[in-house]
C-alpha cells in the first residue's frame, strides 16, 4: 500500500471525511485554447523527465483551468520519423499522448485530496516504446487486438496467414502493429473538450491483412476529466478488424507497487476460457464459483493465486469477459447503432481514485500485468515487477475470425467500423 506524501495530508472536515474534490468547471471556450496550439506548436517548454512538470490541477476549491492541448518534439522513430508529444489538459486531469503508437504515456488524474498522480505505466523515451521487450504500454492495438490462432483464418473463401509474434499465435497485429507507427496527430476539441485525432493508413497486405484500412483514433478529455476514445476505421476489401488501447493502469500511481488491493467489478457473467497458449475454446464460460467472477468489486489479488487451470494458462488474470450488454455489442457492419454500456469499475481504496469503462464493445480483456518482470524501467525511473498495471482492454473477442460463434471482427467496403470507450474518473 503506498504512503501519501507527508506534504499532502488531506485536508479533512470535521467527520474526518476527506474534502471532495470537485470537476472543475471549463473557463476558456476552444477557440482560445486551439489557436494557441498553432502558436505553441514546437514551443512549448518540455518539463524536465516524462512525469514532471504538467498542470497543476487545483485543488478542492479552486479550478483547474482551460481545456489546452500543446505539442513539443519527442525524438524520432527508429527509421527517423519525428515523433510529436502532446498534452492534454481538462477537468483536472492532464495526458501526454506521442503520436508514435498513439501512446497514452502519462495520465495524471487527482485523488480524493486533490493530488495528481501519474496513473499509468511508461517508458520515459521512444526508444523503451520501439524496444521489442515493450509490452504495448499505453499503446493503440490494431489491426487485431489480442490473438489470432496460429496467425490464420479464412475470409471470403480466401486463406490469410499473418506473422507470428506470440509463439504459435499472432497477438496485437503482429510484430509491426498500430503500437509501433507514427500516426498524424491533430487538434479537434470542441467546445470545453482537450481532444487529439490520430489518422493512419495501413496500406493491404499490412502485417499480411487483406484491405487498406483508413483510421482515426480520437482523444477526447472533457470538463470532467473523463477520457472518451473513439476508434473509426473503413477498407476497400473485406477484411478483419480489432481495435483497442492499452494502458496499464495503477490508480495507487505509476512506480508504487503492485493493483492486488485494487478493486475491480467486471459487468459480465460469462468468460472466454483460454487453451495453454490463451487462444478462446470457443465457449463462454459462466463466472459463477470462479475466481472470474467480478460482478460485485473483488480485490483483484483476492483469488489470483487460487489453483485454477485458468488462472495457471494465464499467469493470473489474461482473460476476455463477455460483456453483459443491453444491446447484443455485434457489429452488424456498424458498432455505431450499439450503445456505451458500462464494463467495468476499479477502485484503489487508497486514493480513493475511481475509473469507470465505458464500452460499445462486447468484450473485456482484463490482463493484470503477469509478464512484467522487474527488466523494464518505466518513466518514474523504477523497475515494473509483476502485477504493477494491469490492462483493461475493450474489444471483440481474440481469434474471433475463427470463432463463428463470437460477435464478428469482419469489416467489408462501405461499411464504418464504429467503437468508443469511455474511462471516467472520480474521487
Ligand atoms: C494482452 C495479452 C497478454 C499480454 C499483453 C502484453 O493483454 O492478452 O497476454 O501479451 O497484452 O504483454
Amino acid at each position: 500500500m503506498p504512503e501519501h506524501p507527508t506534504s499532502h495530508v488531506p485536508p479533512v472536515e470535521p467527520t474526518g471525511t476527506p474534502v471532495r474534490r470537485r470537476r472543475w468547471p471549463f473557463l476558456a471556450g476552444p477557440a482560445v485554447a486551439l489557436a494557441g496550439v498553432g502558436l505553441l506548436a514546437g514551443t512549448l517548454v518540455s518539463p524536465a523527465g516524462a512525469t514532471g512538470g504538467g498542470t497543476d490541477p487545483g485543488h478542492p476549491g479552486h479550478p483547474g483551468g482551460p481545456a489546452t492541448a500543446t505539442v513539443e518534439p519527442f525524438g524520432t522513430a527508429p527509421d527517423g520519423t519525428p515523433v510529436e508529444r502532446w498534452t492534454l489538459t481538462n477537468g483536472g486531469v492532464t495526458m501526454r499522448v506521442l503520436t508514435y503508437g498513439g501512446i497514452i504515456q502519462t495520465l495524471e488524474v487527482p485523488d480524493r485530496w486533490g493530488q495528481a498522480e501519474n496513473v499509468v505505466l511508461g517508458f520515459p523515451d521512444v526508444a523503451g516504446y520501439a524496444a521489442d521487450t515493450d509490452p504495448y504500454f499505453g499503446s493503440i492495438i490494431g489491426r487485431y487486438g489480442n490473438r489470432i490462432a496460429a496467425g490464420a483464418f479464412e475470409l471470403d473463401g480466401a486463406s490469410y496467414q499473418l506473422p507470428l509474434n506470440d509463439g504459435p499465435n499472432t497477438l496485437h497485429g503482429g510484430p509491426e502493429g498500430f503500437d509501433d507507427r507514427v500516426w498524424a496527430a491533430k487538434p479537434v476539441g470542441g467546445e470545453g473538450e482537450a481532444a487529439l485525432q490520430l489518422d493512419l493508413v495501413s496500406p493491404a497486405g499490412d502485417q499480411g491483412f487483406p484491405g487498406t484500412l483508413t483510421t482515426t483514433v480520437t482523444y477526447r478529455l472533457d470538463a470532467e476529466g473523463a477520457l472518451t476514445v473513439h476508434y473509426r476505421a473503413t477498407t476497400d476489401a473485406p477484411t478483419v478488424v480489432n481495435l483497442t488501447q492499452h494502458s496499464y493502469f495503477n490508480l495507487a500511481g505509476e512506480g508504487s507497487g503492485t493493483i492486488y488491493d485494487h478493486e475491480l467489478q467486471i459487468a459480465a457473467s460469462g468468460y472466454t476460457p483460454v487453451d495453454e497458449t490463451l487462444i478462446p475454446t470457443g465457449e463462454v464460460a459462466p463466472v459463477e464459483g470462479t475466481p472470474f467472477d467480478f460482478r460485485t468489486p473483488v480485490a483483484i489479488g483476492e483469488r489470483i493465486r487460487q489453483a485454477d487451470q485458468q488462472l495457471l494458462y494465464g499467469q493470473g488474470y489474461d482473460h476476455n469477459w463477455a460483456l453483459d450488454r443491453e444491446d447484443d455489442g455485434d457489429r452488424e457492419g456498424s458498432d455505431a447503432e450499439d450503445g456505451l454500456e458500462k464494463a467495468a469499475v476499479l477502485h484503489d481504496p487508497d486514493s480513493g481514485r475511481t475509473m469507470t469503462v465505458s464500452t460499445t464493445e462486447p468484450g473485456l480483456q482484463f490482463y493484470s500485468g503477469n509478464f512484467l518482470d522487474g527488466t523494464l524501467v518505466g518513466t518514474g525511473g523504477g523497475a515494473y515487477r509483476q502485477g504493477d498495471g494491469l490492462a483493461l482492454e475493450t474489444q471483440h473477442f481474440p481469434d474471433s475470425p475463427n470463432q463463428p460463434e463470437f460477435p464478428s471482427t469482419e469489416l467489408r467496403p462501405g461499411e464504418v467500423y464504429d467503437s468508443t470507450t469511455v474511462f471516467e474518473f472520480d474521487d
